[in-house]
Parts: structure tokens; C-alpha cells; sequence
């Protein structure tokens, strides 16, 4: 791979793949031109990717702080355009601030930071306006993390991969004596918007819609028989949940003051029958989009077997796609997660490998569409 590009890493994401993976697949499986989707596009890998190898791109995810980290590298607005809006933000918070949701967030944040982070989280239009998502996601990258290392960072010392919890969290902190540095938001989205736009942005934009999986199509009406190329990894059977792990970061853009497990159904499904399932139905959303010979590749773990996994996801794409023949492109590729990112994962998780597959899909016949409902027989 070329140079690295700085907006990749704007904000980390469990589970996400790295951009070899992206470009690996998108070289050979695509051309200039090409359409390339994701239909669980996380920290939107592969539709940035695509986007800088001149393949038109497109997403969907369920989850906000997904959906703005993804949109905002889709559809990049300039550095001029960052800065200008800064300084307007800057110009007009109030005097005084709004009182803070919870004892945690006085831990968490120096007093005057949090007054900034407060007025942004209300000020910034981030569901409508390109700019202001693209300093939201900037945000959601730097709203906690390793304080202590980096001057960019807006909290006390945390992990910058998971918001841990609201009591382990202040406990952790009083125990060592630790307080929140004082930080100014402004200058630090002024530093981090010059450092991820230095080497510019794509020329093609793509977009990433906030919606369900299986209304890909519906979303994105425009692109029906157009993909060549899918490119994703789902949530994994029984590891993450996205939405609990991600707290913070949600609450930024809108969510509640505390931790929700189960707040999107399909993020950790723990019963293989509604998992296949799931994922039938996905594939069925997202099936006509597909144009006549299209790819699919899915990078997938979890604790199931290979075998169980191989002929389960095989089922489901065929139930899915059920106007196109499915066929299974070389050898699976297996690796074990501790050759890859340590921080791509939740501390302790019980997926210790990824499979990564690549399936053919070459229309066959035309039949009447089908319906949202589907059953898959776990083998
Ligand atoms: C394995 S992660 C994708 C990571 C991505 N490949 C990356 O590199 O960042 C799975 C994603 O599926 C999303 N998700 C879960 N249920 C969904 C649904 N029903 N529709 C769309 N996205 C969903 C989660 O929010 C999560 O972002």
C-alpha cells in the first residue's frame, strides 16, 4: 500500500479491518468505475477505500457513531471548510453551560472542556450537514483516550477503543489520583482537521446511509443492479456489542448518559438459528443491488467452527440471493486474531479467529422479489 491515509484512522472501531484488506479485495475484484457497498460499513473502510482507487462507494450501518465516522470520510468537506465553521462554532458558544448529565462526566472532563463538548454536542447538525459530521467524527475520535500520551485527546486517561464504564471508570480514576486535563476543543479539532486533511481527500464522494442492513436497497434505490463488489464483515455470533462498548461516543451524537446493552438487536446475537437468519436477511436486502456478476467478500469470526461457519454463511447467501447462483472463490483464508491489531478487539473476546471469504454471485434466473421474512436451517 501507498502512503496511509490520515483520515482512515480518524476514529477507532471494534472489529474493523484494516485498509490492505480493503485493497486487496477492491483491486481484484474490482475496476475504476466500479460501484463497491457495505452494507455494515463500521468505521467505513471500505468505502473510503474504494473511494481513493476511483470506485464509487456506498454504506449503510446501524449505529450513529458508525454511520458519521463512515459519512464524513465518504464525503470529506475541505480544510478551509472545517476551519471556517470552527471558528463560527467558537464564536458563538453561550456563557454559560448546560449543568452536566452525570457525576461521571465531571471526572471525565476538565470543567471547561466539557463546556465545549456540551455546546458542540448541541451545535453540530451532524445527521444533515456534511461539515459538521466531518467535525463530529473528528470529535468522536478524540473525545477519549490516552490523555497522557497525546494532547489531542479530551478526557482523563481511558482507552481510546471502548468507553468503559461510568462507576468502573471514576473508581479507576480516583484510585490513582487522576484528573481531567484541560484541554480546548476548538484548537484541538483545529490541529486534528489540518493533520487528517493535509494530503487532501478523495475526488469522488460516497455515501453512507444510518439505517438497518436489510434496507440497503430501499436506501440506496439508485444503485439497484449497479454493485459489483461487496466488501464487509458482520457483527460476529456472541462478541460485541457496539452499541454498550460505544457509549460515550453516542451519547456525543444525540444518545443517552449511560451505558444500554442491547440497544441494536442484531449487534450480538447469541443463538446461531436468528444469527443465519440475520444474515439471510441482509443478503436479501442488498440482493438487488447486485449487478449480474457481482462479489461478495465477508470477513467473519466468532467461536463457531470453519465448517460450521462455511456451510451456514453459504446457506445464507443462497436463501439471500436467491436470483443468483452462489459459488465459493478459492480457499477460505484463516488467521489467528493475534496476528492482527490487538486494539481492533474488545479486551477478551471470544473470537479467536477471522475467516475471510469470497463468493461469486452470477445472476441466474429472474423470479418475483422476495419477501423480508426468511428461515435458514442452522446446519
Ligand atoms: C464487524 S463491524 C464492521 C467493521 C467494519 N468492517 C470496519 O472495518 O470498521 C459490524 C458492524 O455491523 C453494524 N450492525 C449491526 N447490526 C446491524 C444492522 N442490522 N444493520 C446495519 N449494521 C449493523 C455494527 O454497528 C457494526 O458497525
Amino acid at each position: 500500500m501507498a502512503q496511509r491515509h490520515p483520515l482512515h484512522s480518524i476514529c477507532p472501531y471494534f472489529a474493523m479491518f484494516p485498509e490492505e484488506f480493503a485493497e486487496r479485495n477492491i483491486l481484484a475484484y474490482s475496476s475504476v468505475g466500479d460501484v463497491v457497498y457495505d452494507p455494515f460499513s463500521g468505521r467505513g473502510t471500505t468505502v473510503f477505500q474504494s473511494l481513493l482507487m476511483g470506485r464509487k462507494a456506498a454504506g449503510t450501518d446501524i449505529n450513529p457513531v458508525a454511520a458519521c465516522i463512515s459519512g464524513a470520510k465518504a464525503d470529506a468537506p475541505s480544510l478551509l471548510q472545517v476551519l471556517r465553521r470552527i471558528t463560527e462554532l467558537e464564536g458563538q458558544i453561550p456563557e454559560n453551560r448546560p449543568p452536566s448529565p452525570t457525576p461521571f462526566f465531571d471526572h471525565c472532563f476538565h470543567e471547561k472542556t466539557l463546556g465545549q463538548i456540551l455546546y458542540l454536542r448541541e451545535a453540530l447538525d451532524w445527521r444533515a450537514n456534511r461539515i459538521d459530521r466531518f467535525i463530529a467524527a473528528m470529535m468522536l475520535g478524540a473525545l477519549h483516550g490516552e490523555s497522557h500520551r497525546s494532547k489531542l485527546c479530551l478526557s482523563n486517561r481511558m482507552p481510546r477503543t471502548i468507553s468503559t464504564k461510568p462507576e468502573y471508570s471514576i473508581r479507576w480514576w480516583t484510585e490513582r489520583g487522576l484528573e481531567p486535563p484541560e484541554r480546548n476543543a476548538f484548537e484541538v479539532l483545529r490541529e486534528l482537521a489540518k493533520f487528517r486533511l493535509k494530503i487532501g481527500k478523495p475526488d469522488l464522494t460516497g455515501k453512507v446511509v444510518l439505517a438497518d442492513a436489510r434496507d440497503g436497497a430501499d436506501v440506496h434505490k439508485g444503485l439497484r443492479r449497479s454493485v459489483k463488489l461487496i466488501v464487509t464483515s458482520p457483527p460476529y455470533l456472541d462478541v460485541t456489542d457496539y452499541g454498550e462498548d460505544q457509549w460515550l461516543r453516542l451519547w456525543f451524537l444525540g444518545g443517552g448518559s449511560a451505558p444500554q446493552a442491547k440497544l441494536y438487536a442484531d449487534d450480538r446475537h447469541t443463538g446461531q438459528d436468528l444469527y443465519w437468519r440475520f444474515l439471510a436477511e441482509v443478503w436479501a436486502g442488498i440482493a438487488p443491488l447486485a449487478a449480474e456478476n457481482a462479489t461478495i467478500v465477508i470477513r467473519i469470526g466468532g467461536a463457531l467452527e470453519r465448517d460450521v461457519i462455511t456451510e451456514n454463511l453459504t446457506k445464507s447467501l443462497e436463501v439471500g440471493f436467491k436470483k443468483y447462483t452462489v459459488s465459493l472463490l478459492g480457499d477460505v483464508q484463516t488467521t489467528s486474531l493475534r496476528k492482527r491489531q490487538t486494539n481492533a478487539f474488545r479486551p477478551g473476546t471470544k473470537a479467536g479467529v477471522e475467516h475471510d471469504y469470497t463468493f461469486a454471485l452470477s445472476k441466474t434466473i429472474s423470479s418475483k422479489s422476495s419477501s423480508r421474512a426468511i428461515a435458514v436451517e442452522t446446519a
